[in-house]
């Protein structure tokens, strides 16, 4: 992925488009009951890291760290932090909602052989572009989140975020620096089967918003 140069001649054919346009559909969120256990390639782990290193970032701060977590211990540390938060979670939903909520698998910590945490290293010095608005520095970090999401499906591997966890008690098992912040929490492996659709819309626990709900053309119309 690394290529240096004042102007980048590269054009991409139709073909190639239609590419990233499938890598965009077919990607989806892959949770612990599909994960077979198969370890990442380093190869493969470096084309993800180098994905989210070629993201977008505010004032190219590149406000993020990685940790590469493989440590079976670390893992069920994580997913302890992930019973207590879900528990607490199931709480919150009524009736029908609670008990489907308490069906639904919503993590792969522990199945998947190669788990991502992503922190937020804020500046202490002011950031171009992150001005007016402090949480851009944050979106940087989902951007380059997202480039491993997408790269990840490229590879066939499989990714799901958990955010389910108390970030603070990540970073206590993790033994993060004070001053960063967990954005995502990331599980990644080869998996038996990518559903077709986004797995909460095949169990009807949503649906996907039209076009017409949520592109406004021009301005929003007042009532
Ligand atoms: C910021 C963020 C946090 C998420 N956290 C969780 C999570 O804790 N558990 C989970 O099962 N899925 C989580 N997901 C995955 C979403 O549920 C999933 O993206 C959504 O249902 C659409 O499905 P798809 O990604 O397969 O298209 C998260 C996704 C995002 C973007």
């Amino acid at each position: 992925m690394d290529r240096a140069g004042e102007n980048d001649q590269r054009l991409f054919s139709p073909e190639e488009q239609e590419v990233l346009e499938e890598i965009i559909l077919h990607r989806r969120d892959v949770r612990g009951n599909h994960f077979t256990g198969e370890a990442v390639p380093d190869e493969a782990l470096d084309k993800i890291l180098s994905a989210a290193l070629h993201a977008p970032s505010v004032g190219f701060s590149q406000p993020w760290e990685f940790v590469i977590i493989k440590d079976r211990e670390t893992k069920e540390a994580i997913k302890k932090s992930f019973k207590h938060e879900n528990e607490k979670a199931a709480a919150l939903f009524n009736d029908d909602k609670q008990q489907e909520y308490i069906r639904l698998k919503l993590e792969g910590i522990t199945e998947a052989p190669l788990n991502i945490a992503v922190f937020y290293t804020p500046s202490k010095e002011p950031v171009l572009g992150q001005t007016s608005m402090p949480e851009v520095g944050r979106y940087s970090v989902t951007c380059a989140i997202q480039n491993m999401w997408l790269m990840a499906r490229s590879l066939n591997i499989g990714m799901g975020w958990v955010s389910i966890l108390d970030p603070e008690e990540v970073k206590r098992i993790l033994q993060a620096p004070q001053e960063n912040e967990l954005i995502g929490y990331l599980c990644f492996g080869y998996t038996d089967m990518f559903y077709s659709q986004p797995e909460l819309e095949l169990r009807k626990w949503d649906k996907r918003k039209l076009r017409g709900q949520v592109v406004i053309n021009e301005k929003y119309t007042k009532d």
